[in-house]
C-alpha cells in the first residue's frame, strides 16, 4: 500500500475502509491468478513503478507465466497505449527476473524456426586466408568466430548466450571475446564464459574442411 493510502487509512478510516472493501468485493468472482494480472495492468496504466514491481512478483507467484503477463499487457494496448507498455517493459528488463529471460520466452518460436529452416553446409572462408588465433567471418548473411591453432579449428556462433546480441568483430581481444552488451567474456580456446556471465558457453558449430575451404553446418 502507498504511504498516502496508509495515512488516509489512519486519519479517515471510515471513508477509506469501504474503498478497500469495494475493491475486494468487486473482484470476488475472479481467481487470484486473474486478479493479480489485472493488478499489473492497473499499475502499468497508472505508471507506478513500485506498484508494478510488487504486483509483477505477485502475479508470478500466483502462477502466471511471463508470457501471460506480457500477453495481458499487449491485449490491453488499446487502452494502455504503446508508451506505457514500453515503460513497463523497461522496468521488467531492469528487474532481471529469470522468468522474463528472452531466451526462455523465445524457445518455442526459435524451435519452430529451426525446424523450418533446415541446417546445411556453408562455405565460410579459405583455409589459406584464415589467420592464427580468433577471427570473425561473414557467410551467406550469417556470422561466426573461428579459432585457429595450426591445423586445428573451432567455429563458434556469434550470438551471445546471454541475451542473443550478435557479437561483432571488434569484440575480439586476443584469445578473448567480450560481448559489448553486458560484457560477458568468452575464452575462444573453448568458447567458455569466463567472466560476468552464468557460465553458458558460445554455441560451437560443426565444421569440415573441403577443397581448402572451411565449411560450417548451420
Ligand atoms: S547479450 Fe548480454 S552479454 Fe551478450
Amino acid at each position: 500500500m502507498s504511504e498516502a493510502l496508509d495515512y488516509l487509512l489512519k486519519v479517515r478510516k471510515d471513508a477509506i475502509e469501504p474503498y478497500f472493501q469495494f475493491l475486494k468485493e468487486g473482484g470476488k468472482h475472479l481467481d487470484d491468478k486473474t486478479r493479480s494480472l489485472l493488478s499489473v495492468i492497473t499499475k502499468v496504466d497508472a505508471k507506478t513503478e513500485a506498484g508494478l514491481k510488487q504486483y509483477l512478483k505477485r502475479a508470478l507467484k500466483q502462477g502466471n507465466s511471463a508470457d501471460e503477463i506480457l500477453d495481458a499487457m499487449l491485449t490491453c494496448m488499446p487502452t494502455l497505449g504503446l508508451s506505457k507498455i514500453i515503460w513497463a517493459v523497461d522496468i521488467i528488463i531492469k528487474m532481471e527476473l529469470p522468468e522474463f529471460d528472452p531466451d526462455k520466452l523465445g524457445k518455442i518460436d526459435k524451435g519452430k524456426k529451426k525446424q523450418s529452416k533446415k541446417k546445411q553446409w556453408h562455405k565460410v572462408t579459405s583455409i589459406d586466408e584464415t589467420k592464427e588465433g580468433v577471427s570473425h567471418h561473414e557467410y551467406e548473411g550469417k556470422t561466426c568466430f573461428v579459432t585457429r591453432e595450426g591445423n586445428d579449428f573451432q567455429v563458434f556462433d556469434t550470438i551471445c548466450p546471454h541475451k542473443s546480441a550478435n557479437i561483432p568483430c571488434d569484440a575480439i581481444d586476443g584469445i578473448i571475446v567480450v560481448c559489448p552488451m553486458h560484457q560477458w567474456k568468452f575464452n575462444m580456446e573453448n568458447g567458455e564464459c569466463i567472466e560476468k556471465g552464468n557460465q553458458q558457453p558460445l554455441n560451437k558449430l560443426e565444421y569440415k574442411v573441403e577443397d581448402s575451404y572451411l565449411c560450417v553446418y548451420s
